[in-house]
């Protein structure tokens, strides 16, 4: 079957080890189940795979890819909610500790056909179209739980979302805005900046800028360019939820700032398999609609790649099979 997968590991320039050709198909498994892929969706994650974090190079060739939505075996249009527990972890899975996502142990979703264990199906909405439904398992997942479950955040508020134009800071800034949370960003372009304020945001500023006030919240997946700025955006008391350090994570800690300010970080990684589907509920009651930046055919996946390297994003990368 086609697919796209490392071949090879490279810190320094991931798409050398990206191979877009024939895998063998998954092997029936007990209690797993394969689905037919319609769409799959890129995620930075999967360029942190090809730098091989998270990826040793023992368990190449891997088929990257968390996202996917398709057809089961019982011809039932679902969902695939990527973290795989272990079979006796029982409660929020994203806190098991042998947890993994799919392509870092299990191979990936950017294949014609995925197997996943049986309790990580979810019934696709037949408001959603395949393509809007696998840009949901992993950014838009990772956005809900960040704001609501670990950000803590309620109407009227203010949050600062670092990033404009990401898959997850496409989805912070809706889902957001549709929450009745006034929505801050910054963007490093004007053409960045225009699509956040169309998405729902506020304002939208350049990096670094000085904001009209102090926030509640701010939504941290930028790392090492963002964090000082993110830190010296907070209220006395506010939040930061940070789930990812794309441009690196060694900044100045602000260790003074947080203390003073009694300010709290919080982590946060992916979601539960009910956060999926209350995420899911909200996106058809709201008529949410995911950002897609571009729709490729699976075969074409390396001009998807190269566009999420080279930052030229607006929304999500989606592949068709
Ligand atoms: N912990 C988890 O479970 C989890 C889940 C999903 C994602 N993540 C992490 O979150 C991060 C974003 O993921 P994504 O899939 O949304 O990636 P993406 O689509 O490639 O988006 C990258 C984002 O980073 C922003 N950015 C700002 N300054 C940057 C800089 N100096 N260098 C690079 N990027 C910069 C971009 O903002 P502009 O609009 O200004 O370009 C853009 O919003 C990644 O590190 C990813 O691994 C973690």
């Amino acid at each position: 079957m086609l697919a796209a997968y490392a071949s090879a590991i490279n810190p320094e320039d991931p798409l050398a080890g990206l191979t877009v050709g024939e895998r063998p198909e998954p092997e029936p498994t007990d209690n797993w189940v394969t689905v037919d892929v319609r769409a799959t969706a890129l995620n930075h994650h999967d360029l942190w795979s090809l730098r091989g974090v998270g990826l040793p190079a023992e368990r190449l060739p891997m088929i990257l890819g968390c996202d996917a939505a398709g057809i089961d075996p019982d011809g039932n249009e679902v969902l695939v909610h990527a973290v795989i527990g272990s079979d006796d972890w029982s409660g929020d899975e994203t806190l098991d500790p042998k947890r993994t996502l799919l392509s870092e142990r299990h191979q990936g979703t950017l294949a014609e056909r995925v197997m996943v264990p049986r309790r990580n199906l979810v019934p696709k909405p037949a408001q959603l179209s395949f393509e809007q439904a696998a840009c949901l398992p992993t950014a838009w997942l990772t956005a809900y739980r960040m704001l609501f479950t670990r950000g803590g955040l309620t109407p009227g508020q203010t949050v600062l979302v670092q990033g404009s134009s990401g898959g997850v800071a496409t989805a912070l800034i809706k889902l957001a805005s549709s929450a009745g949370i006034r929505v801050w960003t910054t963007g490093r372009s004007e053409e960045k900046r225009a699509l956040a304020v169309a998405l729902g945001a506020d304002q939208a500023f350049e990096p670094g800028a000085r904001l009209p006030e102090r926030v509640d919240a701010v939504m941290e997946t930028v790392g090492a360019a963002t964090w000082s700025h993110s830190v010296k955006s907070l209220k006395q008391g506010g939040v930061i939820v940070i789930s990812g350090a794309t441009s690196g994570d060694a900044p100045p800690a602000e260790l003074t700032r947080i203390f003073f300010l009694q300010l709290s970080v919080v982590g946060s990684t992916m979601g539960t398999r009910d956060e999926l589907e209350r995420l899911l509920r909200l996106m058809v009651e709201r008529q949410i609609e995911p950002v897609i930046s571009e729709t490729l055919p699976l075969s074409e996946a390396r001009a998807g790649f190269e566009a999420m390297a080279s930052g030229n994003t607006g929304g999500k990368i989606v592949f068709t099979v």
